[in-house]
């Protein structure tokens, strides 16, 4: 009984602790300490992007070595990884979106932040061309921003393959008006199917739900469609819960190729289990505001093309190069052979160009375009700053003392140490590793509370899937959340679904 006394009190401390510690870190946030105004004597450092890549590197950076001026469309950081439960209403948008100004407003000196599209890079000129897209403009709109050093973080965007139709009539997923707007659509679909007198035909057509590619985009969007209908929708409309239908297309010979194959095996199994059809083997080439056209490559390796109808269709086929690295490659000669984007070294240097990083998505430097290389990337190159401020700084101090000893050549022995002392730091910090990405896994969800991990584990790799798995997985995004308000936003949220359900009201 006193064990039993004790372990209640531990758990009340620990609960205690962790409201407190919430708490306080609430209490920082809305307080920060005073920042200073940059130096303009420094360089002027400009980020394009507020996500992964570049929002690593300035929660990192000391930004009193530098005036840093961050470009970007979004004033926000999104956590893409739980992108896919925002579709369905499991998890609210506004919890995986920190705002930008709240993480610059923590940095020691002031940060510029513009609201902007950066068009066009001027490397000649060293000067970006931006612009104000958003729907409220004032008179001035299109500017130039100078740059001394550059870091592009712009990420990449839907690829299309210039299918026709999938532009005009497909869903994405990247972007949080892309998941409002699949919420919406999945309400839209269903609320239509349910209209008075629809035919059978017709509701078959506007419940099936139609997902193209089958990377860890494709997959986790599926497994949370199927849980929404079967643990929400279903409930609330049963007259149509035996049409509702989803259906994943790709176009390789199995889903999720960057795992294992034991786990691709048993996603596969797990989807067979949840309804959900997969469809390998299969390339869309054509999209109609209604159907689907792809071509099959049946057992004997004979195509035959189908059509597919649909009321909700989502593509997830991976990414493109932006128009912007387009335009830098094609103005960089040593681009010309690069094709995915910007050919960077193992100093994350853009090849062939002056004072140029890029980090995630938009740089190709031998890594999957993951949110875990971006942000190994982006912490990188704050290192690789503040050691390049402290560098300078180092061999300023050696030129003065330099001169002080030629002026002065009375004490001679001392200064000549502190000669020798602060070259020997220098040569230190001058000595930075290349970058080296250190891969801690893959994760991915796939409905019906499984999910699936590739784990680095010893110099080996775990690979599991299952419930225990997903609790894995959602201990392991809650940590990895920006910040504390995120975790206990997405907290409450999944919570909040669990008790009262995921909101099926049509926004
Ligand atoms: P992004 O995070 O895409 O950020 C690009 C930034 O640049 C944005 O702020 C954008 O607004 C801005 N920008 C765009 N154009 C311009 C311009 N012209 N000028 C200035 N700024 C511009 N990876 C994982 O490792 N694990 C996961 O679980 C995972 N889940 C994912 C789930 C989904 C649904 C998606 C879509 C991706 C997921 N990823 C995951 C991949 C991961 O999100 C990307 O690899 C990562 O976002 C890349 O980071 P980035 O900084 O290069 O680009
Ligand atoms: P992806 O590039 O991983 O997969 C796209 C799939 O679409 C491919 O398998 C491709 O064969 C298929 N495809 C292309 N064209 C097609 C067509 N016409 N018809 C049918 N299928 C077609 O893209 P995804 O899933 O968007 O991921 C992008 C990046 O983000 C990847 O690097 C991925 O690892 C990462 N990511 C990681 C997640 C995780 O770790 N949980 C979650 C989501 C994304």
């Amino acid at each position: 009984r006193t064990t039993l006394r004790w372990m209640w009190r531990a758990t009340y401390l620990s609960l205690l602790a962790a409201v407190g510690a919430v708490i306080y870190d609430g209490y920082l946030d809305r307080h920060p300490e005073e920042q200073f105004a940059p130096d303009p004597e420094k360089k002027t450092l400009v980020v394009l992007g507020t996500g992964w890549g570049s929002v690593a590197l300035l929660k990192k950076l000391d930004t009193a070595n530098y005036n840093v001026v961050v470009i970007s469309p979004r004033n926000y950081f999104l956590f893409t990884p739980l992108l896919p439960s925002c579709t369905t209403g499991n998890i609210e948008h506004r919890s995986i979106m920190e705002p930008v100004r709240q993480i610059l407003r923590h940095k020691k000196a002031a940060v510029k932040f513009y609201e902007a599209e950066a068009t066009k890079i001027d490397t000649a000129r060293k000067v970006i061309k931006i612009h104000d897209n958003s729907d409220v403009k004032g008179n001035i709109n299109e500017t130039e921003v100078p740059y001394d050093m550059l870091v592009i973080g712009v990420g990449a965007e839907n690829a299309t393959f210039g299918i026709p139709g999938v532009r005009e009539n497909s869903c994405f997923l990247k972007e949080i008006r892309d998941a409002q707007a699949i919420r919406t659509k999945i309400m839209d679909c269903v609320e239509t199917a349910a209209f008075k007198d629809q035919e059978q035909s017709e509701v078959d057509r506007l419940l099936h739900m139609v997902v193209v590619g089958g990377g860890p985009t494709g997959v986790e969007f599926a497994g949370e469609l199927r849980d929404f209908f079967d643990e929400d929708i279903q409930k609330l409309i049963p007259d149509i819960a035996h049409r509702f239908k989803v259906t994943l297309i790709e176009a390789l010979p199995n889903v999720l190729p960057m795992f294992s194959k034991q786990l691709i095996d048993y996603t596969e199994s797990t989807f067979k289990e949840e309804h959900i059809e997969i469809k390998t083997k299969t390339m869309v080439k054509k999209v109609t505001d209604k159907t689907v056209e792809a071509e099959v490559t049946g057992p004997d390796g004979k195509k035959s093309t189908i059509t597919i109808p649909y009321g909700l269709l989502v593509w997830a086929t991976g990414n493109a190069v932006r128009p912007l690295i387009k335009d830098l490659m094609a103005q960089i000669p040593a681009q010309k052979e690069s094709r995915r984007g910007l050919a960077v070294n193992e100093y994350l240097v853009v090849q062939g160009a002056k004072d140029i990083w890029a980090v995630g998505d938009c740089a190709v430097a031998g890594y999957a375009p993951t949110a875990q290389v971006a942000s190994q990337e982006g912490a990188f190159l704050a290192r690789l700053f503040n050691n390049m401020a402290k560098t300078e700084a180092l061999e300023e101090k050696v030129r003065d003392l330099s001169a002080s000893l030629n002026l002065k050549p009375g004490n001679t022995a001392e200064a000549a140490k502190e000669i020798e002392d602060t070259e020997k730091q220098l040569r230190r910090i001058k000595d930075i590793k290349p970058f080296h990405y250190s891969h801690q896994g893959s994760l991915a969800y796939i409905g019906s509370e499984k999910a699936v991990a590739d784990v680095a584990w010893l110099n080996g790799n775990v690979a599991s899937g299952g419930k225990l798995t997903y609790l894995f997985w959602r201990s392991a995004y809650l940590s990895m959340c920006f910040s504390t308000r995120n975790r206990v936003l997405v907290a409450l949220d999944w919570v909040k679904a669990k008790v009262y359900g995921r909101d099926v009201s049509r926004e």
